[in-house]
């Protein structure tokens, strides 16, 4: 199928890619100049696995193409997904304004049916909205459709998430449209859901807060199982034993973070307040998560006393492993939070240095995760990368000025830790 995509950032650029993968022709669409030439040229703006690789083998194949041109996309595919930022305004809403630009965009360029797909997650309604702008905007008197088709892949699994969804929701206002995105959808093998566009929007929402409440639910169980000696893993294993509850994302941690759930939490929080319900619930998620991190960082102050000039080591920069995005990154917080308790940071991550370094000042960047501990009082893991849980823990004792580990993540066993010789800090054990 023709297909174009608006917005190439992780959501826009993977869903793109996918799609030209499974033998769609797909035009990717992006008003950043300097980012359409470097994926005219092969390069990949973000890390995400396999998706240089697949950028170019399709690039290659003639699948894929990129250009600043929104009217070249949409006179040259049958269907248009919209895949721009909507991030947060300051009091917690989100702001619409690229979705409202790119829909203008698009009307101004129709001269045939065209099928819209929003895959940004919109605060519900939002389709009709959109429908109306590009009924207003649109010079031509052709016809067209509005479709919700929220996006649910995590970053760091984007491309495995997309090739094998768990399902597809496409939201609707008539069945003209249901045809050709079950098309788009065919190659995939996942259960589609054929519903109206304000649940579609709602079930993005929804299920973001959901799993950010799970999170916090167990990081308030790894409270009481610190308060009593019990393991919040033992816990979350006995838990997620019961189908109705599931063992993922009962990974208690210093708490939550990314470009996703905190801002969806925020904007769910005020899409309810807007239709007068006060989600105290979610409130609470919230609440649990930034004690999760003063609950944290207090473990080190009480463990280290002074934190002024010590020397502290940081495994972790990015917000979660298998990426290099640091947005809202928890290890990031926890690195200002250490500096203005006057700490003196070396820090390592295995993807995201260099997008830290604008964001960190004054912090030594060492050159491998083992090489981090070098003459530091502490060592603390941010960020539950794989590789970590490989780490010479022996050089790293002797590296120590102290053997003092505090994991954000729960990598290591604890008893193990011990016998090694660390005084070690976990969460929840
Ligand atoms: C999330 C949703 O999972 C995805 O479906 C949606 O499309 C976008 O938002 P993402 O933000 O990429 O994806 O990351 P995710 O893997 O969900 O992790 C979010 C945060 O929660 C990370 O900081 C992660 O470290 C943390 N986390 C996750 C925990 O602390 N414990 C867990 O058990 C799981």
């Amino acid at each position: 199928m023709k297909l174009t995509i608006i917005g190439t950032g992780y959501v826009g650029l993977v869903t793109g890619t996918c799609f030209a993968e499974v033998g769609h022709r797909v035009i990717c669409v992006d008003n950043d100049p300097d980012k359409v030439k470097t994926l005219q040229q092969g390069g990949i703006p973000i890390y995400e696995p396999r998706l240089e690789e697949l950028v170019r083998r399709n690039t290659e194949a003639g699948r894929l193409s990129f250009t600043t041109s929104t009217a070249e996309g949409v006179e040259n595919s049958d269907i248009v997904f919209i895949a721009v930022p909507t991030p947060p305004l300051a009091d917690g809403s989100v702001d619409l304004s690229f979705i409202e630009r790119v829909a203008r965009d698009i009307a101004g360029a129709m001269t045939a049916y065209k099928i819209v797909v929003d895959k940004s997650t919109v605060p519900v309604r939002t389709g009709d909205q959109v429908a109306e702008t590009i009924k207003r905007y649109c010079k031509a008197q052709v016809e067209f459709d509005v479709v919700s088709n929220p996006e649910f892949l995590r970053e760091g699994f984007a491309v495995e998430d997309l090739m094998n969804p768990d399902r597809i929701v496409i939201g609707v206002r008539s069945q003209r449209p249901v045809a050709a995105l079950r098309e788009v959808y065919s190659p995939f093998k996942a259960p589609v859901i054929v519903t109206d566009i304000n649940s579609a929007e709602l079930i993005k929402h929804a299920s973001n807060s959901f799993l950010a409440l799970k999170i916090s639910y167990i990081n308030a169980i790894a409270v009481l199982c610190e308060a009593t000696g019990a393991n919040v893993q033992e816990v979350a294993n006995g838990m997620g034993m019961d189908d109705r509850i599931g063992r993922r994302f009962l990974d208690a941690s210093l708490g939550f973070g990314g470009s996703c759930f905190p801002k969806d939490l925020s904007a769910f929080i005020k899409i309810a307040e807007q239709v007068g319900y006060d989600f105290g619930l979610l409130k609470e998620v919230q609440k649990v998560n930034t004690q999760q991190m003063n609950r944290f960082l207090k473990k080190i102050v009480d463990t280290l006393w002074v934190l002024k000039d010590k020397k502290i080591a940081v495994l972790g920069l990015a917000f979660k492993q298998n990426t290099d995005d640091i947005r809202m990154s928890p290890a990031i917080e926890l690195c200002h939070r250490l500096q203005k308790e006057g700490a003196i940071l070396t820090v390592y991550d295995p993807k995201a240095m260099d997008k830290a370094r604008s964001v960190l000042k004054d912090v030594r960047f060492a050159e491998d995760m083992n090489a981090v501990a070098e003459g530091c009082d502490a060592i603390v893991i941010a960020t539950e990368w794989d590789e970590f849980k490989k780490l010479d823990l022996d050089r790293v004792r002797k590296t120590l000025t102290h053997p003092i580990l505090f994991d954000g993540r729960n990598l290591f066993d604890p008893a193990e830790m011990e016998r090694l010789g660390f005084i070690y800090k976990s969460v929840g054990r």
